[in-house]
Parts: C-alpha cells; sequence; structure tokens
C-alpha cells in the first residue's frame, strides 16, 4: 500500500494539536473550579508570585499552571516583565460564568464523557442503551452551565421575539410548560424576563428536578415557577400557551409520541417552541467544527440516551430541520418553521 508521506505528516502535525487541546482541558477545569481565571479577569498583569498568592496556591503550581494556559493562549504572557495577563475577552468566555460567551460548563461536559467511556463502551458492545441519569453527575451541572450561556444571550433578545405572537402573550401573562427542562436553566431566565407569566419545568430526572427548584428559589422567581418530575408523554397540565422542549427532544426515545403529548396538552391557539442543535439535513453539510462536536455529545450521550427510551428512534443530535419536521407532522402539527438560528441552534415554531 502507498503511503502518502504529506498526507500522513498533516495528520501527524493535526494530533498534536488534538493532545495539546485534550491535554490541556484538564487545567482549564482546574481553573473553573479553583477560580485560577476569576483571580485573574480584570486584575491585569500579574507575576506568578502574585498569582500565587491570589490563589493561596503553592508557587511551583502557579507557574506551571500558568505557563501551559500561556502555550494554550488563553493567558498572554509578557517575557520582559514575566507578568501574565487573563484579557477581557478571555474572561468572559473563562471566568464569567453569567457571561452570554461563557465556556466552562462545556468543560464538565466534556469530563463527563471521559467518565462514562466504560458505560458506553459497554452499551455500545450490547447494542443496549444508556439513559442520562446513568451518566456522571458533571454532565447535569455542565449542561446547565453550558447552555445557561445561550439562554441568556438568545432567549430573551431573538429566539421569543421570532415566535409569532408569543412576546406580547408572555409579557401580558402566558402558561408556560418546559419540557425536558434539566436543572430549570431556561425555566428561570425565561421567568426573569416574563414577570407576569407562569411556568413549569418537568423532567423525568428527578436531582435534576431538585436542583432545578433550588435554582428558581435563589433566582427568587420561585413564587411563579415550580418543578415536577414527568416524562414528556405523560407529564400532568392542559392548556398551555407555549410548551418549550430546549435540546431534549432528540434525547427521547420517542419523540413522536412527544410530540402528540404537546398537541394534547397546547391550547387551541397555543405553540409548541423546539430548540434543537444546529444541523443541516445532509451528513456532508454538517462535516465541520460545530458538526464535530454535536456528532461526538451524541455518539457518547443523546443516541444512547434515545436507545435506553421506550421506541428508541434514536434521532441523534445532528437530526436536521427535515426530520424534525417529519416528527412534528407525525405528532400531529401541521404548521412547522425554523423560526431563528445560531451557530449551535436551531429553533422551530410549530402548531396544531
Ligand atoms: C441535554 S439535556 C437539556 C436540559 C435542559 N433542557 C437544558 O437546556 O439545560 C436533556 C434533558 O432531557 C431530559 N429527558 C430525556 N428524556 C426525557 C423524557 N423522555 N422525558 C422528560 N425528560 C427527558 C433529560 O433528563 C435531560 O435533563
Amino acid at each position: 500500500m502507498q503511503i502518502d508521506e504529506d498526507k500522513l505528516n498533516a495528520l501527524l502535525g493535526r494530533m498534536v494539536e488534538e493532545f495539546g487541546a485534550l491535554a490541556s482541558a484538564p487545567l482549564t477545569i482546574l481553573g473553573d473550579r479553583l477560580g485560577l481565571y476569576k483571580a485573574m479577569a480584570g486584575a491585569g498583569p500579574m507575576t506568578a508570585e502574585r498569582f500565587g498568592e491570589k490563589t493561596h496556591l503553592r508557587l511551583r503550581y502557579a507557574i506551571e499552571w500558568l505557563n501551559a494556559e500561556a502555550a494554550s493562549g488563553f493567558v498572554e504572557y509578557d517575557p520582559g516583565a514575566e507578568t501574565y495577563t487573563l484579557s477581557p475577552e478571555a474572561a468572559l468566555v473563562l471566568a464569567d460564568d453569567a457571561s452570554p460567551a461563557f465556556m466552562g460548563g462545556g468543560f464538565e461536559v466534556l469530563m463527563s464523557l471521559f467518565l462514562d467511556l466504560d458505560k458506553v463502551q459497554k452499551a455500545f458492545r450490547d447494542g443496549t442503551g444508556l439513559a442520562w441519569h446513568e451518566h456522571h453527575s458533571t454532565l447535569f451541572s455542565g449542561t446547565e452551565r453550558f447552555f445557561r450561556a445561550s439562554y441568556n444571550a438568545n432567549l430573551e433578545p431573538s429566539w421569543i421575539p421570532a415566535l409569532d405572537g408569543m412576546r406580547e402573550r408572555l409579557h401580558d401573562g402566558a402558561r408556560v410548560a418546559d419540557v425536558g427542562c434539566g436543572f430549570g436553566a431556561s425555566t428561570i431566565v425565561l421567568a426573569q424576563a416574563y414577570p407576569e407569566s407562569t411556568f413549569v419545568g418537568y423532567d423525568y430526572h428527578e436531582p435534576s428536578i431538585v436542583a432545578a427548584r433550588e435554582r428558581a428559589k435563589a433566582a427568587g422567581v420561585d413564587d411563579r415557577v415550580s418543578f415536577e418530575v414527568a416524562g414528556a408523554k405523560t407529564y400532568p397540565g392542559r392548556e398551555f400557551d407555549l410548551v418549550a422542549f430546549f435540546d431534549c427532544l432528540h434525547d427521547m426515545g420517542d419523540p413522536v409520541g412527544a410530540a402528540r403529548h404537546v398537541r394534547e396538552t397546547l391550547s387551541p391557539d397555543g405553540l409548541w417552541m423546539i430548540v434543537e442543535p444546529f444541523a443541516n439535513d445532509r451528513l456532508e453539510d454538517n462535516l465541520n467544527p460545530v458538526g464535530r462536536i454535536y456528532y461526538s455529545a451524541s455518539t457518547m450521550v443523546c443516541t444512547p440516551c434515545s436507545l435506553s427510551q421506550e421506541i428508541g428512534l434514536g434521532l441523534g443530535a445532528q437530526a436536521g430541520e427535515q426530520r424534525l419536521r417529519a416528527v412534528a407532522r407525525e405528532g400531529g402539527f401541521s404548521r412547522f418553521r425554523r423560526a431563528a438560528q445560531t451557530p449551535f441552534n436551531l429553533v422551530f415554531e410549530a402548531r396544531p
């Protein structure tokens, strides 16, 4: 077999990047957990000694972490002054949980992929599923923190206004169900934006519901927001003005069954909002950096989750508009349109 040396060298060069990203990821998690980025945010250039004092780190660890971060390009190093700086941009991405650009939660999610490798390997061998609740808890907290940034950035400013008449209804006071709500990040962001409306979040995963209740209380919205353990095909309540599914329809074993239940629980002029990972309809159009992240997460989390449930349709996180439209149609929705999109998400509106 003929080996193309240029192709081989290009791939090996690429692997250096891959190894670097993976090897430095635990350091990013350390920086997040130990407040190392926060200690640098807005503090300007710092010597390693100053950084060590501020973070209560032994100097040798402080130097090594800072040097690794400088090699990653997350921290800027000034060789003349021997100082390290976290730029305002890097602070938004790594130090500020409330920023729309915050990525720290994503690293927690990545950690869970490694921690759950043996379980996914077993599922691959057996052809069985792996339910959401069987994952390491960093998946749950990481998902909340990662997605919250996007909900802060997009929900109130652009996604809700893109839905036909929904902004006005929410302003006036609407009844909203957030299904597959996880820790309730989307529910709480919506409740803060629309004080006249009432919200109920449903998820089959009890620890998530417990966490969501705590978050609602801490945010001071628990008088209008409740959370209940319930599946997407069986949740109680009727006559909702809005039923929202944030990044969870494709995780379900029976999305068509869920769609049917949504239709039954909506008011006649109600609206189903479906937020899904960004994807094109054809595989070849998803072979890009965003598609790479989603296909990987889908292989490790979303597809096994769907296969663990009744029907086990296994839509995957890169289902694309055509397949999602078919799910809504089979579930009894006659109108379906793409209302908004970002590089990471598609937002659909379905009506009976
Ligand atoms: C990727 S997480 C998204 C969580 C949340 N919507 C968010 O945006 O942060 C998927 C969620 O769907 C929930 N889920 C999966 N299958 C479900 C089902 N059949 N019924 C209700 N919830 C389900 C999981 O427990 C998990 O919380």
